[in-house]
């Protein structure tokens, strides 16, 4: 188990799980936002948070101060108000200066750029170096090449979509605001982010200086293959894919399918989350208070024992619907945070709500705590109704 202490720069979705998972672990834990009223929670849990607005001069000397046996994660996406790749110069200089064991960088697989007909990609596949909106990543990943000239432990980790509780493809689904790119027939690989730590815990442990590692799970789908069946999973309508006009042009996209075989020959790293089937079990599981989010990730095996349970959508003409959504689990998990963490919530008890529409009537099974989800299926019923009337 590590033991040194872990320093994240951008502490924001990623860095939050990461940090939990190694509070939880028992490290010492220092983060930086711009907000710190934004992480009184992880400040709760024992972690040191630190104010950093990277475009400052000397703004990454106070969260690297005695960071010497540290690993330091870098989690701050380019941003427009300094040139590409200034500020993970002035950070990895800071740490090379202080003396970090490692640093690990988060960049992008977007770097393939947007090529729609390239398909499986690795480590080896060039990257595209006239993709405008990735040229930032580019920069960056030349200023660690500088780094570790100069002799600090870089790993730099080019992820693929990151997807998790309140992030990725469901969230914009439930709020209304997902659609098909171009008909949705490119692939999209993804990871989980309770792999993600892993994986990063991983790199921490066994990459060695100056490796770069594709970071996705096994199985890259079509977007619209997720969405679909993330649809029918929720109770919603299938997404719409925007009409492109002959004299339009195609909008850019950058779906392809990830290799993974580096990571896990290198790392040794196995994955709990394979596919977007497990993945998606887990977030159902979390929502439903059967996961512990504090500790960065399910009990081994919770997670897939629930992927096996499909779920039987609410939005079918039947005039009764049920769901063995993962609320049914009477097993929770328990963490093994030596920190404080809250218990988690038991499972909401389910309810047949009847909708009724201009006489067209069905019944939704929802948990009683009307979660984003059960809300969701509600409006997907009343939709339906409407539609039939
Ligand atoms: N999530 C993905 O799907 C994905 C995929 C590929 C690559 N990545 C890369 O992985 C990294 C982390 O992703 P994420 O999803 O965790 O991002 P995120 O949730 O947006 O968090 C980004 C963090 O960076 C900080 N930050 C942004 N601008 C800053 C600035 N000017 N000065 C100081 N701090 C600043 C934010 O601070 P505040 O707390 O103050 O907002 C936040 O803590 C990013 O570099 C991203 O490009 C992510």
């Amino acid at each position: 188990m590590l033991s040194r202490p872990l320093v994240i720069l951008g502490c924001g979705f990623i860095g939050k799980r990461l940090a939990r998972a190694a509070l939880a672990a028992g490290r010492a834990v220092r983060v930086t936002t711009r907000r710190p009223d934004k992480l009184a929670e992880l400040a709760a849990l024992g972690a040191e948070v630190i104010a950093l607005e990277a475009k400052k001069q000397r703004a990454f000397a106070p969260p690297l101060i005695g960071t010497d046996a540290a690993t330091v994660v870098y989690s701050i996406p380019p941003h427009n108000d300094l040139p590409a790749g200034v500020a993970l110069a002035r950070a990895s200089q800071e740490a090379r200066e202080r003396g970090v064991r490692r640093f690990i960088y988060l960049g992008s697989s977007g770097l393939y750029g947007n090529r729609p007909n390239l398909d499986w990609v690795d480590e080896q596949t060039g990257i595209s170096l006239d993709d405008a909106v990735m040229a930032p990543f580019i920069r960056e990943e030349g200023e660690l090449q500088q780094a570790l000239a100069g002799g600090l432990h870089t790993v730099v980790l080019r992820l693929a979509a990151v997807y998790g509780g309140g992030r990725g493809v469901r969230k914009r689904l439930l709020a209304g605001d997902y659609k098909l790119t171009d008909g949705g027939e490119h692939y999209i690989s993804r990871i989980h982010i309770d792999d993600l730590v892993s994986i990063i815990q991983a790199a921490e442990e066994r990459a060695p200086a100056g490796a770069t590692y594709l970071v996705a799970d096994d199985r890259p789908a079509l977007q619209k293959e997720y969405a679909a069946w993330l649809c029918q999973r929720l109770g919603l309508p299938m997404v719409p894919s925007p009409m492109i006009e002959p004299h339009q042009q195609r909008p850019p996209q950058r779906g392809r399918r990830l290799r993974n075989d580096r990571l896990k020959e290198e790392l040794g790293v196995v994955l709990k989350y394979p596919s977007f089937v497990e993945g998606e079990a887990q977030i159902e599981a979390e929502d439903a208070g059967l996961a512990d989010a504090q500790a960065g990730g399910v009990e081994e095996g919770k997670a897939g024992e629930e992927s096996t349970s499909p779920s039987t959508s609410t939005s079918t003409s039947t005039s009764t619907s049920t769901s063995t959504s993962t609320s049914t689990s009477t097993t929770p998990s328990t963490s093994t945070s030596t920190n404080p963490s809250p218990s988690p919530t038991p499972a909401a008890k389910m309810v047949g709500v009847t909708v009724s529409v201009r006489g067209e009537v069905l019944t939704v099974e929802v948990g009683e705590d009307l979660g984003d989800t059960d809300v969701a299926r509600l409006v997907a019923a009343v939709r339906e109704l409407i539609g039939k009337t």
